[in-house]
């Protein structure tokens, strides 16, 4: 059993790459590097004691997609290459669509060319806009209105499902994530991103580890109940394992499947800081500032559609993707090298 992983060198990649490999599946990963390192495959391949193949290419290349085909038996493919900084789609639109569709059209393309039709998407709950009512389930509306970044994923998701509905042999999981946290408890790989963070956690990591003078909380007028926005917060892990129990679902059934990966619970950014604080015992400086353009109130998932056809369900609380984030940034305070 083969699984290529597009974006299998980044941060749910690499920690998905742990949980098939213990799981004792093989591993096939492609990545452009363009967001991610090197570096994260080697602590990938240290904690497991595997070594897979590594692909350093882009999946616009058809050529090189084709390679990966034609050199190693893929049985299912998880989709996660893409480009993800919210506020940057807003600025560079023609860079995402690029990234982000023309890459899922050759994956396609190559697939089907050597019928593999089993493919996992990473797609988001911003797919969800701004939802008139929580908890979310599968079944609520999704809406365009949102950026580049949020329209890509939901394109995608539609491709994917035309795709399902002109063969009856595709197998399409849609897993919409909502915030991932947490790193791996052995505390060598983790969200490492490039520059200042726009992630919530990895700005209050770096804040803690001394990098960042101040968090900005964003917004406390909200309609909230203690004002600020709230999130579904999901350990990594969690959502990893949630890959996991999707390619049993994929390789016994064919037609379209959506899942949300999240806890089921919402807590507010005032609520996680000082559960960061707590956990680890540190001061975050932080001070209130305006609402940051674009963010919705609130927003949390109803999972029991995952919990019920997946039999997968988080298992990691808030205390702990706190704790997990933190021995993560403070063992690698420069990120990867
Ligand atoms: C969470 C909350 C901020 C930073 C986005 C994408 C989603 C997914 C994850 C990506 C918000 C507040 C943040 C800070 C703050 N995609 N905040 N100070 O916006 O829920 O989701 O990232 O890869 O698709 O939409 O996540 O972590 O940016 O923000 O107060 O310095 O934290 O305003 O309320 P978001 P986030």
């Amino acid at each position: 059993m083969a699984v290529l992983l597009t974006g299998g060198a980044g941060y749910i990649g690499s920690h998905i790459c742990i949980e098939l490999l213990q799981a004792g599946m093989d591993v096939v990963v492609i990545d452009n590097f363009s967001n991610s390192k090197p570096e994260a495959v080697r602590r990938v391949q240290q904690i497991t004691g595997k070594k897979y193949p590594v692909y350093h290419e882009d999946l616009r290349d058809r050529a090189a997609v084709e390679k990966i085909f034609a050199e190693n038996t893929i049985d299912c493919v998880i989709h996660l290459a893409g480009s993800k900084a919210v506020g940057e789609s807003v600025q560079k639109p023609i860079l995402y669509y690029d990234n982000n569709l023309v890459s899922t059209l050759v994956l396609c393309d190559v697939m089907r060319d050597y019928g593999c039709k089993k493919i996992i998407f990473s797609s988001s709950a911003t797919v969800y806009g701004a939802p008139e009512q929580v908890p979310v389930t599968e079944e609520t509306p999704v809406s365009a209105d949102t950026t580049p970044y949020g329209k890509t994923k939901l394109f995608i998701e539609y491709m994917l499902q035309d795709i399902a509905k002109s063969d009856p042999d595709w197998s399409v999981i849609l897993l919409r994530y909502f915030n991932p946290i947490g790193a791996h408890a052995s505390g060598l790989i983790g969200e490492d991103p490039a520059g200042i963070p726009n992630n919530l956690m990895p700005f209050v990591t770096q804040v803690a580890a001394g990098k960042l003078e101040k968090l900005s909380v964003f917004g406390t007028d909200y309609d909230t109940p203690d004002g600020t926005c709230v999130r579904d917060f999901i350990h990594v892990v969690d959502l990893a394992q949630g890959h996991v129990k999707s390619i049993a679902k994929a390789m016994e059934n064919s037609g379209v499947f959506i899942y949300n990966l999240g806890t089921g619970k919402g807590y507010s950014v005032q609520q996680l800081v000082d559960a960061f604080q707590q956990a680890n015992d540190i001061e975050i400086p932080y001070q209130y500032a305006p609402r940051r353009k674009g963010d919705i109130a609130q927003i949390y998932a109803d999972c029991s559609k995952a919990q019920r056809e997946l039999g997968w369900q988080a298992q990691h609380d808030l205390f702990e993707m706190c704790r997990d984030s933190w021995n993560w940034q403070k063992k690698n305070p420069q990120g990867l090298a």
